[in-house]
């Protein structure tokens, strides 16, 4: 039987920063299920397809293939073959993945291969549904969060880093349009399952939230050994 650990929250949160870490302590395969919708939102923003165009969007949904693949154990999203890891990080491809993530046949079409993935073997995924919708029988599930202010703070902090000018306040205005468009979703949005346990990383380092979170798991798996 595989084991499963289900990461969940708001942008910025940390949830990739950290489950790709634990991954790699616990020998767990890292899914990103962000990056589908990513994928998903590149293939809209290329083909110009708009939210209200349902025809397209059941075109889209029975045409497009995303498919992902391990590269010395960092997930790749495969785009009709195309490996898109290189162009699905910008914000213009973010506000059109949670965009088109409001559409319930994007989300069936990626769920079905979130989960075969853990199926074939112990995973920790995160992204807005996976201990609500994905997985409701993961071993473990983590609602991560932070204030609108830390997750914009850290956002910012990545973009200067890299050179990339930009405005604190208006990178914390498109968050929170952001969690609400995935807050307020017909279907499958974003909110803390019942059995997910609360973690807020706004007063924590990385560290302490791996740190927590493998206690959590450790403290899980010692209860289903029994
Ligand atoms: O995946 P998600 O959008 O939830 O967040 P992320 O991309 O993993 O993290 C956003 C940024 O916050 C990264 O630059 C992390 O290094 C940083 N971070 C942090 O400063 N403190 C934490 N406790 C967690 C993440
Ligand atoms: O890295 P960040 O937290 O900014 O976003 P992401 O995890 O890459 O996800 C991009 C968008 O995909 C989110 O804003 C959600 O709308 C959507 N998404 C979703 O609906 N369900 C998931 N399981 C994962 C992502």
């Amino acid at each position: 039987m595989s084991y499963s650990i289900a990461i969940d929250g708001p942008a910025g949160a940390g949830k990739s920063t950290i489950a790709k870490n634990i991954a790699k302590k616990l020998k767990f395969i890292y899914v990103d299920t962000g990056a589908m919708y990513r994928a998903m939102g590149l293939y809209f923003l290329q083909n110009n397809i708009k939210i209200e165009e349902t025809d397209k969007i059941n075109q889209a949904c029975s045409n497009v293939n995303i498919s992902i693949e391990y590269v010395e154990g960092e997930q790749q999203v495969l785009l009709n073959g195309e490996n898109v890891n290189g162009l699905i990080r910008t914000e213009e491809v973010g506000k059109m993945a949670s965009s088109c993530a409001t559409q319930k046949q994007v989300r069936l079409k990626l769920v079905e291969l979130q989960r075969e993935l853990a199926k074939k073997t112990d995973v920790i995924m995160d992204g807005r549904d996976i201990g609500t919708y994905v997985l409701p029988e993961a071993n473990l599930k983590v609602y991560l969060t932070a204030s609108s202010k830390e997750r914009a703070g850290r956002r910012w902090k990545e973009l200067t880093d890299k050179g990339i000018k930009c405005d604190i306040n208006d990178i914390e205005k498109d968050i929170i349009a952001r969690d609400e468009q995935d807050m307020n979703r017909e279907f499958a949005p974003l909110k803390q399952a019942e059995d997910a346990i609360l973690v807020d990383s706004s007063h924590l380092t990385i560290d302490e939230v791996i740190d927590r979170i493998i206690e959590l798991y450790q403290h899980k798996s010692n209860s289903l050994k029994g």
